[in-house]
């Protein structure tokens, strides 16, 4: 896309003696009031350099390059350029180029040749995969998405919670109360029941806590009849969640999970001692952090088991040596923010310079109305069950709406599974929130539905368009023809703006990774194309004009679709 501040400085640095490109294009601004045109250039700084005084180098700046085609006018006020960019130009080249590039408008190659991890969703194995696991899911699906769009290479990691003392107590209550018929038909619910009587009957019955010390002792060794017990209700675990990815279409090219570090974790013991970082308290192995305001990290229990933390200090090392990462990134909730700072200071401190590029994208607290979530409890909301009712809920507001009888389960699979994972995306990820049916399911709203309708309303029009007159070509070449003062209306031109717009968007939200700049800039670019259908006719029967509304209504729909492929939501052409 043709960079307007660069060209900017490009004619303005045959003007300026002594200053160099780069420093005229940081110069460069968006003025806040739009009456003082479409960019500024402050002169002060030229003060020194050509000896005169700003307003005047302003005025004589304004007249030499007043006659550049980028430009429609250009004024000088005080000591500011105040340049006013053609309209005709500037919706030339937005449209060349979202017409040109197709799917990859907004795509770069800043990452070429670098890899960004990004471990995300990671649920408990035989725990219920519920709405709380929602936001790392979505979110870091969308962060691969972004990074990948952006030219990096990305491995997905999903760090299954599969190893720990609990599955010491799962086995025992298995093998006191379970059968396979009944773990096979239901996995986690049934594993989950189990479990939740194992910690009621332990507290009258010590034999079966010991049962689940040695079943785990006995997994830890590798014995045979506990691996293939942990194996089974690990695949069986698998299977039901991998259902849920299915039906957001989220996949990981690493399940490794917790348990494949277990045997790389020896060897980071003896690092951390033969560094000298390693100290003794209360029998625990522990790493001080007290210097840096942090509670210790514990790296090995009283007992000698090893912990949460140092299979990720194993895990970390393992993936810097594995995939040589220029990121990894971390998608987890708030909670384990202390986790994570003891995790990077410990490598840090351990003397690897990468800790600097591990990331800890955390985010805030999904809550339902009826109160917070709470597995012990038994109040768990499974996330399938959420996508099924959010799917359920569509058909019936679709059925109401009078959609084709034959897109009906189509519909209400893209706009239902797609309102709720773009409602996730919506605001600033480390705000907690109450998730509220009424709202995610607006089709007037800010949301998943008002978008993909959007989307599928650009696609109806080009529809008619070709049913009325004949297919059009939308390339460079038909911008070339097309009548282009026809989308210089207010409305035209704000949406062109936008889509000019969109490629900043995707790289601001992967450089804050934070997705919801892209759902908060497609909603825009959704609300002006809106307008302007609102406003203006588009099937007009000149045919230079309607090819230029029509290309603009390509290049929304264009922009749209990318901008819903990096939140990980599909992009209806009928609804
Ligand atoms: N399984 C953990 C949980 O459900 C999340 C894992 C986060 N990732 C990590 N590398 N520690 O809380």
């Amino acid at each position: 896309m043709v960079n307007i501040r660069e060209e900017i400085a490009k004619i303005l640095v045959k003007h300026i003696d002594g200053m160099e490109l780069a420093d005229i294009v940081q110069l460069v601004e968006v003025p806040a009031d739009t009456s003082h045109g479409d960019y500024a250039f402050p002169c002060f700084k030229l003060a020194k350099i050509m000896r005169k005084a700003p307003p005047m180098i302003a005025a004589e700046l304004a007249e030499k390059i007043s006659g550049e085609p980028l430009f429609e006018k250009v004024e000088q006020i005080n000591a500011f350029l105040n340049m006013f960019i053609s309209k005709e130009f500037f919706t030339k080249a937005v449209l060349e180029e979202v017409l040109g590039a197709g799917n990859g408008f907004g795509r770069s190659d800043e990452g070429a040749g670098k890899t960004v991890i990004v471990e995300f969703s990671s649920p408990n194995i035989a725990k219920p995969f519920h709405i709380g696991h929602i936001r790392t899911t979505v979110i870091g699906n969308s962060l691969y998405k972004l990074f990948d769009f952006l030219g990096y290479k990305v491995v997905r990691m999903n760090h299954l919670g599969d190893y720990g003392t609990q599955f010491g107590k799962i086995i025992a209550a298995y093998r006191r109360w379970g059968n396979r018929e009944e773990v096979e038909a239901n996995p986690i619910s049934t594993l989950l029941a189990m479990y939740v009587r194992f910690h009621e009957e332990e507290k009258n019955d010590p034999a079966l806590t010991e049962e689940a010390r040695e079943a785990f002792a006995a997994l830890e060794r590798g014995e045979k009849a506990e691996k293939d017990l942990w194996q089974w209700i690990r695949d069986e675990s698998l299977k039901e969640f991998r259902r849920v990815y299915d039906m957001m279409d989220i996949d990981f090219d690493d399940w490794s999970g917790e348990s494949f570090y277990t045997d790389k974790m020896p060897a980071v013991i003896e690092e951390l001692k033969a560094k000298g970082l390693l100290k003794e308290s209360q029998g625990a192995q522990i790493v001080d952090l007290e210097p840096f305001g942090l509670t210790p990290a514990i790296i090995t229990k009283s007992d000698g088991t090893s912990i949460y933390l140092t299979r990720d200090l194993a895990s970390a090392i393992y993936r810097k040596n594995t995939y040589d990462f220029s990121k990894s990134i971390y998608v987890v909730a708030s909670q384990q923010d202390l986790h994570f700072k003891q995790l990077f200071k410990v490598l840090e401190l351990m003397g690897y310079e990468w800790a600097k590029d591990c990331v800890h994208v955390n985010f805030g607290m999904v809550s339902l109305p009826e109160g917070t979530l709470s597995t012990r409890k038994g109040r768990v909301v499974f996330l399938e069950d959420v996508l099924k009712t959010a799917v359920s809920k569509t058909r019936d507001i679709v059925t109401e709406k009078g959609v084709n009888a034959d897109l009906i389960d189509e519909t209400s699979k893209t706009v239902g599974i797609g309102a709720v994972m773009f409602n996730e995306l919506s605001s600033g990820r480390i705000k907690d929130y109450v998730f509220d049916w009424n709202e995610i399911l607006n089709f007037d709203g800010e949301t998943g539905p008002y978008v993909q309708y959007t989307h599928a309303r650009c696609a109806s029009v080009l529809r008619n368009a070709a049913a009325k007159y004949g297919a059009a070509a939308m390339d460079a070449a038909a911008v070339e023809k097309a009548d282009l003062s026809a989308v210089q209306s207010p409305a035209a031109y704000e949406l062109t703006k936008l889509i000019y717009a969109f490629p900043a968007a995707v790289k601001d939200a992967a450089d804050k990774y934070e997705p919801s700049v892209v759902t908060r800039h497609t909603i825009k670019v959704a609300q002006a194309f809106n307008k302007f259908y609102h406003d203006e006719h588009i099937l007009v029967d000149d045919p230079a004009e309607r090819s230029a509304k029509l290309m603009l209504t390509a290049a929304a729909m264009q922009t749209i679709k990318n901008g819903l492929g990096l939140l990980g939501i599909k992009a209806p052409e009928r609804m």
